[in-house]
């Protein structure tokens, strides 16, 4: 049998948070030199993803080329893969993309042998374009929506699979209908649950709010998409650049670094590449974790790992910027049993056993992230 897809979230590095439009071959050269150099990569950033812009024309026959920005694909391909990397690349259902570039519609198995001859190992297919189409044929209907729109991913998926290339599928559809319930159907690997990701703190917090009760939809080969991380792009403080990391990675989240890599502070790529934090994140058992306690602006949450302990987290949302004291670890609604021992993983510190009371005292935005093991 061939290895499952995704089997741990996808971690890697994307084009659009940082440069949008602009993106270029160079810049992702670049990023891939840069996530060698910075210890991403053997941290397990692999995935090098150019996000949309990168579209020219189709020729006479269909075929579509890259624009200026892209002169070589397969070139860039070979260069990635040669650093041990791997290329991923954006499209859409519709006929133009989210940026108002080439689209897929009509061209999908054309579009995988492409991208599967250039070397390509990860496709963003993005809904966006083809809201476009199902107003215009099916105004107002829902379910005939819903029905085109599976379609139209299933129809990508079954033309990634002939390409015989394995390339991880995410799709990209939020804001229509429950994806978490059908994205494993269409052969979806991972699905947005969300809009776009913001640099700043209320956007990953209601980021956060919005993966909740979403845990049972994601496992190994599919999981729940809360967009890419923003660490690192300039606007949140360190401490909200770990309570964005952690929150990932309690979320089983893909990890793609949204960020200018020339910029990475040695604090920053701390945080991006802390091998714990990363662990719980990739953990084997692929469970995302639970809100089991929330009160003010004091959250909870627990996710249980392969080897049968559990990570915490204990997250201040609030904006009040003087300590928050007590906070009670509500052990048992987490699933910690009696026995098992901490560790604070951003302290990387040894705990022991602890009880309810242990004492927490968290700043302004700030996460206290505890693995317990047996
Ligand atoms: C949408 C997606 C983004 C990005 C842009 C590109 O907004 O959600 O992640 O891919 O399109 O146009």
């Amino acid at each position: 049998a061939k290895p499952m897809l995704a089997a741990t979230p996808p971690m890697g590095w994307n084009s659009w948070n940082w440069f949008a439009g602009k993106v270029t071959q160079d810049d992702v050269k670049q990023a891939a030199d840069l996530v060698v150099s910075t210890g991403m990569r053997d941290a397990g950033y692999v995935y090098i993803n150019i996000d949309d812009t990168w579209q020219g024309k189709r020729d006479a026959s269909g075929v579509l080329h890259p624009n200026e920005k892209f002169p070589d694909m397969k070139g860039l391909a070979d260069y990635v893969h040669s650093k041990g990397l791997k290329l991923g690349i954006y499209s859409s259902p519709g006929d133009l993309t989210c940026a108002k570039f080439e689209g897929s519609l009509g061209h999908e198995q054309q579009d995988a042998d492409l991208y599967a001859s250039w070397g390509i190992d990860y496709l963003k297919y993005d809904l966006c374009g083809f809201r476009t189409k199902l107003d215009a044929e099916a105004p107002g209907d829902k379910l005939k929506q819903n029905v085109m729109m599976r379609d139209a991913y299933v129809k990508m998926h079954q033309a990634l699979l002939k390409t015989g290339r394995p390339i991880v599928y995410s799709l990209c559809q939020y804001g229509f209908d429950s994806v978490w319930q059908w994205g494993p159907e269409v052969g979806g690997n991972l699905w947005r649950t969300t809009g776009d990701v913001r640099d700043n703190f209320p956007s990953i917090a209601l980021i956060a709010e919005t993966n909740v009760g979403l845990g049972k939809y994601a496992g190994p080969g599919h999981w729940n998409d809360p967009d890419m991380l923003e660490v690192g792009n300039g606007k949140l403080t360190m401490d909200e650049n770990r309570t964005h990391m952690g929150m990932w990675a309690m979320l089983a989240a893909p990890l793609l670094a949204g960020n200018n890599l020339t910029k990475l502070t040695p604090e920053v790529t701390g945080v991006l590449t802390n091998r714990e934090v990363v662990a719980i994140d990739q953990d084997s058992l692929g469970k995302q974790a639970e809100r089991v306690y929330q009160e003010g602006p004091v959250q909870i949450w627990s996710r249980p790992l392969a080897d049968g302990g559990r990570a915490l987290a204990v997250i201040n949302f609030g904006e009040d910027t003087t300590f928050l004291r007590g906070i009670p670890l509500h052990l048992k609604e987490a699933g910690v049993t009696s026995g098992m021992k901490a560790r604070d993983v951003w302290a990387a510190k040894d705990l022991g056993a602890i009880k309810d009371d242990y004492k927490v005292a968290l700043k302004r935005h700030e996460m206290l992230l505890l693995r317990f093991s047996k």
